[in-house]
């Protein structure tokens, strides 16, 4: 990550989800505790076992969070993107990272110290609940992750993750973010091989359509074979 780090505007906090109801004085005095940094595509946040120390809020830019990179068998966990924080984990439990977290774009980011999250956890609820809400949905994620390994095949799991990646676009389900086949299979369990060739059944069958960068999803998309 850029050594380079430059303090924050109240602007630039008052837009992160989770201190949106702070009043100014309170943005004023974490501004003071929080620094912006630039990470490089490619450059590591943190790795899986490393100490921890602050929280890391993604304000452009999206990140991978993975595991197994050290004997070759990457998973990846989360894709984050704007407004997303990590590194909450080991604030609360005061463990180790459980998990890496690099970017996959240019990222800028903004660093909480431990002591300054642990003080706004403490004084603000709306920051205490945003938290709990987020660690809940990455539980409900994991959980579906888990069903999905059990339950469905590769066929079924490519058509669940581009339903998940999949936002709303003038009444079609479109996804705009595309990632590369081999991050997909690290997502889902499989080989890089097998998700081409599920994609391209999917594309010969209409239930997808690739319109330049962006993937358009029929309602019809199957989530088995
Ligand atoms: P921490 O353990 O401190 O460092 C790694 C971070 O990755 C972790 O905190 C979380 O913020 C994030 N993380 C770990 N597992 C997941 C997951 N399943 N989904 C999204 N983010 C995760």
């Amino acid at each position: 990550m850029s050594a380079a780090s430059t303090t924050v505007s109240t602007t630039v906090l008052k837009s992160v989800p989770m201190f949106g109801t702070f009043p100014e004085d309170q943005l004023r005095a974490l501004a003071t505790m929080v620094t912006r940094r630039s990470a490089p595509r490619g450059s590591a946040i943190m790795r899986a076992g490393d100490p921890t120390d602050s929280l890391f809020i993604v304000i452009s830019g999206r990140l991978k969070v993975m595991m197994g990179e050290a004997d070759g068998k990457e998973v990846i966990l989360s894709i984050l993107g704007p407004g997303e924080f990590f590194g909450e984990m080991g604030l609360i439990d005061d463990n180790p990272r459980s998990a890496s977290v690099i970017a996959i774009e240019p990222c800028e980011l903004l660093s909480v110290t431990k002591r300054a999250f642990k003080k706004c956890l403490v004084e603000n609820l709306d920051v205490a609940t945003a938290v709990m809400r987020v660690l809940v949905r990455r539980l409900r994620e994991a959980d579906r992750k888990i069903g999905s390994l059990a339950m469905l095949d590769v066929y079924g799991r490519v058509a669940r993750l581009l339903l998940d990646m999949s936002e709303n676009v003038k009444g079609e389900k479109v996804v705009t973010k595309r990632l590369p086949k081999q991050d997909i299979a690290k997502m889902i369990g499989a080989s890089r091989e097998m998700v081409s060739l599920v994609m391209k059944d999917l594309q010969m069958s209409g239930y997808i359509e690739v319109r330049g960068s962006t993937i358009v999803l029929r309602d019809t998309i199957p989530q088995s074979r």
